[in-house]
């Protein structure tokens, strides 16, 4: 039973720092009484004392559980991952010993909450998910490896990257919408549609928002939207997820450098809002320790310049041959390439033939389109963008060259009957954007639940 005869406890949230320590040069000043509430992150025994590292989500807390409290019972069969409440006073940590945000917690009392200890022996936690353990287990045990240390960081940024994208979108009033998920028309070819039946109809999940968002221009102005897109891959790459977020926007009334400039602001913005904090750019700092922002202007490339950038440097094609023009640059060449570039790269007027059916030509040369890649270091691709066809006969003409019926896309092509305009947008992978800035191997880190191919569990 916790002694009546103590001071009432303050419950406290782990990443709550106003609160009076117990001085380490030990002049009779007391700290404040506090509660806590947290899982069991680590424990270590020594003697006869019990360092349990608490963890709540907000941050960890050292607490100490010196005798009687480390002979109960309790103590001695305690668990990792075991929710438990402790009371204590909170002491700065004696010079030369370490513990987060450098104090911790005398516990003069402490229970583990009802429904008792996390499993132990060999199912405790740390055998089932163990850093070395393969990888297929761990996405299986998806659902405590998030409980690690790694795989939170990068939620933690990945919540604090999504935040800063709507500020930063704020800041250049642009207006959120909501596209529906359930479609039926196709963005960026049938190859990679999910269909589904829609009440005896055909229906697919979306592949972009972006043709919903071209509607909205004439009423809202700029508009963007967070929301999921859906891709039947059929490889297995780092990068191909099934189920995605697409962070995409549209902006009316501008030209395709407009377009490239407002990119770049945004995603630097982004960046600047994201080291802004001290937690978060702390723990990018720690995922990707040589992380610097990168230096505006992005290098501005046309295909055709990077397609003779591979020829020169003897990168052969997916046939194993010579680069021409008119070739997809396939993932490999296009990684090979930004990671000798090694810094930001806009790669700008790729064929007619290899993009999507909406691009607008460049008036100067009508082979190519104003579209544009935006290629990072150890990804590649991590944003697709160009201008819209905003002609009403060459839309229409593009939909006959692409063998795409025109009919259940009225909606869309009537944009181009009433104010057609110049505008153009993107689509940015937000998982792609993580791998980049947290340094993660592959984008399956970088979501809570990756689906890829042949994976839909947890
Ligand atoms: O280049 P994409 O296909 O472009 C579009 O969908 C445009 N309609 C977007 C727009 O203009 N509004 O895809 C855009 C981005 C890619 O650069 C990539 O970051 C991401 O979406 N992406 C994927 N991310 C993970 N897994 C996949 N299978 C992805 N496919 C595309």
């Amino acid at each position: 039973e916790e002694d009546p005869g103590l001071p009432s406890a303050q419950r406290i949230r782990l990443y709550q720092k106003d609160v009076k320590l117990r001085p380490a040069s030990g002049d009779g000043e007391r700290g404040a009484r506090v509660r806590v509430l947290g899982r069991v992150h680590r424990e270590r025994k020594q003697k006869d004392i019990l360092f349990l590292t608490l963890r709540d989500g907000y941050g960890f807390l050292q607490c100490v559980l010196g005798p009687p409290l480390s002979k109960s019972y309790d103590a001695l069969t305690m668990t990792r991952e075991t929710s438990v409440e402790i009371f204590g006073e909170l002491c700065e940590v004696p010079a030369g010993a370490h513990a987060p945000d450098g104090r911790e917690l005398q516990a003069d009392f402490f229970r583990v909450l009802a429904a008792g200890k996390a499993a132990g022996g060999k199912d405790a936690i740390t055998n089932r998910v163990s850093a070395g353990g393969d990888t297929q287990t761990l996405l299986d045990l998806r659902h405590l490896t998030l409980r690690g240390e790694v795989a939170s960081k990068v939620m933690f940024v990945r919540d604090a990257v999504e935040f800063a994208f709507h500020t930063a979108y704020k800041e250049e009033r642009l207006r959120k919408v909501s596209p529906p998920a359930l479609v039926q028309t196709q963005v960026e070819g049938g190859a990679t549609l999910f269909k589904f039946d829609y009440y005896g109809q055909n229906a697919f999940l979306t592949q972009s928002s972006q043709l919903y968002l071209e509607t909205c221009l004439p009423s809202m102005g700029d508009v963007y939207c967070v929301e999921k897109s859906f891709r039947a891959e059929k490889s297995l790459t780092r990068r191909h997820l099934s189920e995605y977020t697409h962070i995409e926007a549209e902006l009316d009334f501008i030209t395709f450098d407009d377009l490239l400039n407002h990119l770049e602001a945004v995603v630097c913005r982004v960046l600047e809002l994201v080291m802004a904090d001290p937690v978060v750019g702390g723990y990018v700092k720690e995922l990707n320790k040589d992380f610097t922002p990168p230096e505006r202007p992005f290098l501005r490339m046309k295909y055709a310049d990077a397609i003779d950038w591979l020829r020169e440097h003897g990168i052969p094609n997916e046939d194993g041959e010579e680069h021409k023009f008119g070739d997809d640059i396939a993932e490999a060449a296009e990684r090979r390439m930004t990671d000798a570039i090694n810094r930001p790269i806009f790669l700008t007027h790729f064929p007619v033939e290899i993009k999507a059916f909406y691009m607008q030509k460049d008036q100067d040369d009508k082979r190519v389109t104003e579209s544009v890649d935006c290629l990072m270091p150890g990804v590649g691709e991590i944003v697709g963008g160009s201008m819209r066809i905003f002609d009403y006969d060459e839309l229409m003409a593009a939909f006959e060259r692409t063998g795409i019926d025109s009919g259940p896309y009225y909606w869309y092509t009537d944009q181009r009957k009433y104010g057609s305009s110049p505008h153009g947008g993107y689509g940015l992978g937000l998982e792609r954007f993580l791998a980049w800035l947290c340094k993660q191997h592959t984008v399956r880190d970088c979501c809570l639940y990756p689906r890829y191919m042949g994976r839909c569990t947890p």
